[in-house]
């Protein structure tokens, strides 16, 4: 099996990423400003995903504020797609929230984005209602997401059951 390598994102892999940003997102992709001052955000943390040939193929980003984390990106090269990189990083940052004691989880997500619904719903996410309208680009609705509290018993033994399964 091949071999992948999960570390927090450095500059030199910005390049890797704006690739998969425009393939995932098409023209309302981030910018290279967006990243660098997420790079340089006291509050963020971004993981990369590394395939052997050390190229990043996928991402993820998380906010920190108090006791709650809010996932802002999480994207996937479409060459690396269904191979469970995404459930990597979403367990990689968990991880992290379990080291700092942050209880809660919180996303948003396009309501058409089934692929990652049916993700987050594996990782025990409840849907908490819409905001109206949120995406810009075309009046998309989102579904505001959030994990209940990480550290309760049946959330970790959802956690280990994944992470075993992995
Ligand atoms: C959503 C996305 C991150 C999933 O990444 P991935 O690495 O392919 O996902 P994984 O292989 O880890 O799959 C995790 C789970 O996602 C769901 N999933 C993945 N591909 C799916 C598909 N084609 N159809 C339905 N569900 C799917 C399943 O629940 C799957 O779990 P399973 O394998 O036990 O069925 C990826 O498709 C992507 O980058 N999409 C574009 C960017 C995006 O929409 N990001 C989310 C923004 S909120």
């Amino acid at each position: 099996m091949q071999e992948f390598v999960i570390r927090q994102m450095e500059h030199k892999d910005i390049d890797d990423i704006l690739q998969i940003e425009e393939l995932s997102y098409g023209a309302h992709h981030w910018s290279r400003d967006s990243f660098l001052i997420e790079l340089n955000n006291k509050i963020s943390s971004y993981k990369c995903i590394l395939n052997s040939e050390n190229k990043c193929v996928g991402y993820m980003g998380i906010w920190k504020i108090i006791d709650e984390a809010h996932v802002t990106n999480l994207s996937i090269h479409p060459d690396w797609r269904n191979k469970k990189l995404a459930q990597r990083l979403l367990l990689a940052s968990l991880d992290e929230c379990y080291r700092e004691k942050i209880k809660y989880i919180t996303l948003e997500v396009r309501v058409s984005n089934q692929k990652a619904i049916n993700l987050y719903e594996k990782f025990g996410f409840k849907s908490l209602g819409l905001r109206k309208k949120y995406y810009q680009d075309n009046n998309e609705d989102a579904l505001i997401m959030w994990s209940e509290n990480i550290f309760d018993k049946k959330y970790k033994e959802l956690y280990d059951r994944i992470k075993r399964d992995l």
